[in-house]
């Protein structure tokens, strides 16, 4: 391994006047979520999640692979803390696993669960790295999808003590926090495709399990603001879809507005604005009459929030036409086709296409003035493997983390808020139903003896956050 400089990031100056430099204070972090990573599954009073559940359905994830063991990071979490101080990241962004902290998903807090996390953000505060807490990545305990799941409105009540309960034990170290981590994936592929836990293919379900994420996320937030000082961060992490019409013609830009409000506005929308697209209740009418959206709930969606995270991969395009049922789309199976991408693909198929990410933050730009943002996860998947020497070339990751670090700088450029950057992943871990099958780290874990190693392009972004700039 090459030494890597940790010295202060934040304000040194690009050392290529050419290169591509970002502002004073810009934070550069890595990502992971609790199930990913952990393992441990059933140690210290955890509890069973969807994923434990769906994990073990057969079929259901790529080699029968499950979270138990991961890349066993409950047990190794300070190396992995160093890991980290060693790249000079200056954010860490993980996800605490609601089932340790309340095993059924209600109740008092375990003091086990909440020390793991407290042990986690204290070895983060001594490396210099701030913890950014997500307070749910997936990880439902069972008890509450058996009572219901999301499509239940107590689900949203649960959630709320349990950000209660959390911020008042963690508040004094953990000052920036997020509700919900890509709710369109926990309610939509969970709930209407099935691909995700817990499985269900029920449009309808998934629709009303969007309503309730939301209003988890509101009355979190009032918790949050509750439990912690006036100074805290709170924020939600939403995966923006950027989508494209195949041509200009009125029956294409259409599809594009029926993916819109299904896959964003759905969220920003009550968020934001305290409302919900007319169009998305139009569109859903012969599967809800969305009775379940009671007086008074938008209000507590729309809370404000300090910024809003974005995850982003790759566009969509889309086009007139229709695609079949299971689908994460309520009620678009008649109206829209989904049109592949040509050019360089990741290895989950997914196209390279990082002008997506700029549409999306100019978007918002225009769309949240005031709000600041962050991109909350980027990155790619490919076939990784450490050579003879041991060590790991990844020169498509690197160019991949480039091109869209370049998409942010134009976007800071074009004057969106853009305050950080956090690449998805940390380490090489449990990608849902793709199992160990797909390598997102820029840390490659060898599964079998849990070595990890630096792949190139963690090199590569230790060497972007030292320099606060990325080459031309
Ligand atoms: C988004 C999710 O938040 C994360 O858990 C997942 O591994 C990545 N996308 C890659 O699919």
């Amino acid at each position: 391994m090459t030494a890597i400089d940790t010295g202060p990031h934040a304000a040194s100056a690009p050392q290529d006047r050419s290169a591509l430099g970002f502002p004073a204070g810009f934070r550069w972090g890595t990502a992971t979520a609790a199930y990913q990573i952990e393992g441990a599954a059933r140690e210290d009073g955890r509890g069973p999640s969807i994923w434990d559940t769906f994990s073990r359905t057969p079929g259901k994830v790529h080699n029968g692979d499950t979270g138990d063991i991961a890349a066993d990071h409950y047990h190794r979490m300070p190396q992995d803390v160093a890991l980290m101080k060693k790249l000079g990241v200056t954010d860490y962004r993980f996800s605490i696993a609601w089932p340790r902290i309340q095993p059924t998903g209600r109740g008092p807090a375990l003091t086990k669960g909440l020390d793991f996390y407290r042990r986690l953000a204290d070895e983060l505060l001594d490396a210099g790295i701030r913890p950014v807490a997500t307070l749910y990545h997936w990880d439902l305990p069972q008890e509450l999808e058996d009572a219901g799941g999301w499509p239940r409105r107590e689900t949203a009540d649960r959630f709320a003590e349990y950000a209660a309960v959390t911020a008042e034990a963690l508040g004094d170290r953990v000052t920036t926090w997020t509700t919900l981590n890509e709710p369109w994936c926990a309610a939509f592929l969970g709930y209407a495709e099935g691909v995700h836990a817990p499985g269900r293919t029920d449009p309808a379900a998934a629709l009303r399990a969007a309503h309730h994420l939301n209003l988890a996320h509101g009355s979190a937030t009032r918790a949050l603001r509750a439990a912690l000082s006036p100074s805290a961060e709170i924020s939600l992490t939403l995966n923006l879809h950027a989508v494209r019409p195949l041509t200009g013609s009125e029956a294409d830009l259409d599809a594009v507005r029926r993916i819109d409000a299904l896959g964003n506005r759905v969220f920003l929308d009550p968020v934001f604005h305290g409302r919900l697209p007319d169009d998305l209740v139009a569109d859903t009418a012969g599967l809800t009459d969305w009775s379940f959206v009671r007086d008074g709930d938008l209000g507590v969606i729309s809370a404000p929030v300090d910024s809003l995270g974005i995850n982003y991969y790759a566009p969509t395009v889309v086009a007139a036409g229709s695609h079949e049922a299971p689908s994460p789309w309520p009620g678009a199976g008649r109206h829209v086709r989904f049109v592949p991408l040509s050019g360089p693909r990741t290895a989950m198929d997914w196209p390279v296409d990082a002008d997506g990410l700029f549409e999306l933050l100019v978007r918002l730009r225009d769309e949240l003035p005031g709000t600041a943002l962050l991109v909350t996860e980027n990155g790619a998947a490919y076939d990784d493997y450490a050579d003879p020497e041991g060590d790991v070339h990844d020169p498509q990751r690197v160019a991949y983390l480039h091109a869209h670090l370049a998409a942010v700088h134009r976007a800071l450029a074009a004057g969106a808020d853009v305050r950080g950057y956090f690449v998805w992943s940390l380490l090489d871990n449990f990608e849902w139903a793709y199992g160990y099958g797909k390598r997102f780290g820029i840390v490659h874990v060898d599964f079998a003896s849990q070595r990890r190693t630096l792949k190139d392009s963690a090199r590569w972004y230790a060497e972007a956050a030292a320099r606060n700039a990325v080459p031309p």
